[in-house]
């Protein structure tokens, strides 16, 4: 029996809606399991643009560091969509990967068998299941590189002059890879032991670099099974041969890219959690794939269940209590067969779509069964 201080960061758009309905689950596996939540509200994002006119405040970070793991639902939105770089609400999210060094993202994609028809791909491409977990680096490469805005004084070959020019660079260090395809092999010894490394070997210097650390790790890993594939043809497969996928191990950008690409083939980005871990013993951050969806917040029709499945994550990985967590997993699966959708999972047929707060109360009575 524990006390878990859990920082909670509601941020924009339907953020506030899906980690309120988390929080709920999460005092009811509080009651049942005779632990205790700790949940500190803590502003990031533009609202806290809007109220103390930054993304991340010194205060949110410090509870953010402080705690034993941190529940965000969504940052940004059009409000704050003509600010620079530095002052949007998506800083927030990469201070906090920063300070919190979580280095590793994992982020799953699932398609439910429930959900089958709410892929956008043929039903013959999908009737083997897609069940995908994509290791994304998170605190390296361009989104972290240096970066520049200067005016040129040269020109084009036909003459024109340049004008001004921008630069971001992507920069690996060998540790840096070392310690993310640690993260992907681990996941995929427990797992189904296949491990894609997704790259640009044949363009860029960072990728040769992933390749020949993967090499050496690989050796301490016998049983694990690589393939390398350039990030182009690794889009393309994926909508080839969805199943055939089990870890997918890759840089920021790319990871950010395919887990967008993978989500969409499962249809239902509203079901899909995130963990962004960094070295065990400090605070994991826990976040629903999909975003802050401003055109439906305020409407109680956002679906919790990516935000819900998050929580259960973070059971598993940051609070040693995988049994709740899993448990959580089968009352969300229950609610599912039984046919209770949102409106972003239902298809014209479903007769029983609910809201967010009805379909939070399902899932919780499905969860005080177990
Ligand atoms: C994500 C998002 C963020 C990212 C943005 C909002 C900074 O797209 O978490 O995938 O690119 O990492
Ligand atoms: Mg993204």
């Amino acid at each position: 029996m524990a006390v878990f201080k859990i920082a909670v960061i509601p941020g924009d758009g339907i953020g506030p809606e899906v980690t309120r309905s988390t929080c709920e689950v999460l005092n009811k596996v509080a009651q049942k399991s005779g632990n205790g939540f700790l949940f500190t509200e803590v502003s990031a994002g533009g609202i806290a643009i809007d109220t103390f006119g930054e993304p991340l405040p010194e205060k949110s970070l410090q509870i953010a560091k402080d705690s034993d793991a941190v529940l965000l639902g969504a940052v940004g939105g059009p409000k704050w969509d003509d600010l620079p770089g530095r002052s949007r609400p998506e800083a927030a999210l990469l201070g906090l990967r920063k300070e919190l060094a979580l280095y590793a993202n994992l982020r799953l994609a699932i398609l439910f068998p429930e959900l089958k028809c709410a892929s956008p791909l043929r039903p013959d491409l999908v009737e083997n299941g897609v069940d995908i977990l994509i290791v994304r680096e998170l605190t390296g490469g361009i989104y972290f590189g240096k970066r520049g805005l200067e005016k040129s004084e040269e020109c084009l070959s036909d003459g024109t002059p340049k004008g001004m020019e921008a630069f971001d660079v992507e920069t690996y260090s060998e540790a840096e890879i070392e310690r993310i395809l640690r993260v992907g092999f681990t996941s995929a010894m427990q797992r189904r032991k296949n491990l894609t490394v997704v790259d640009k070997a044949n363009i860029l210097e960072t990728s040769r670099l992933w390749r020949k650390v993967t090499e050496r790790v690989a050796s301490e890993y016998p049983e694990v099974s690589v393939e390398f594939m350039y990030v182009d043809n690794a889009s393309m497969q994926l909508l080839r041969r969805p199943g055939s996928f089990d870890v997918i191990v890759t840089s920021n950008m790319f990871g950010d890219i395919l887990s967008d690409e993978a989500g969409m083939i499962t249809g239902s980005i509203g079901m899909l959690p995130s963990a962004s871990l960094g070295t065990p013993g400090t605070p994991g951050m826990y976040e629903p794939v999909h975003g802050s969806a401003p055109d439906i917040a305020g409407k109680g029709i956002a679906n919790p269940l990516a935000t819900i499945l998050s929580a259960a994550m973070m059971l598993r990985y940051s609070l040693g209590l995988p049994e709740e967590g899993e448990k959580i997993e089968k009352a969300v699966g229950a609610v599912l067969r039984q046919g209770y959708r949102t409106t972003d999972i239902a298809s014209s047929s479903d007769a029983n779509v609910l809201g967010t707060k009805e379909m939070t109360e399902k899932v919780i009575e499905e969860y005080e069964k177990l």
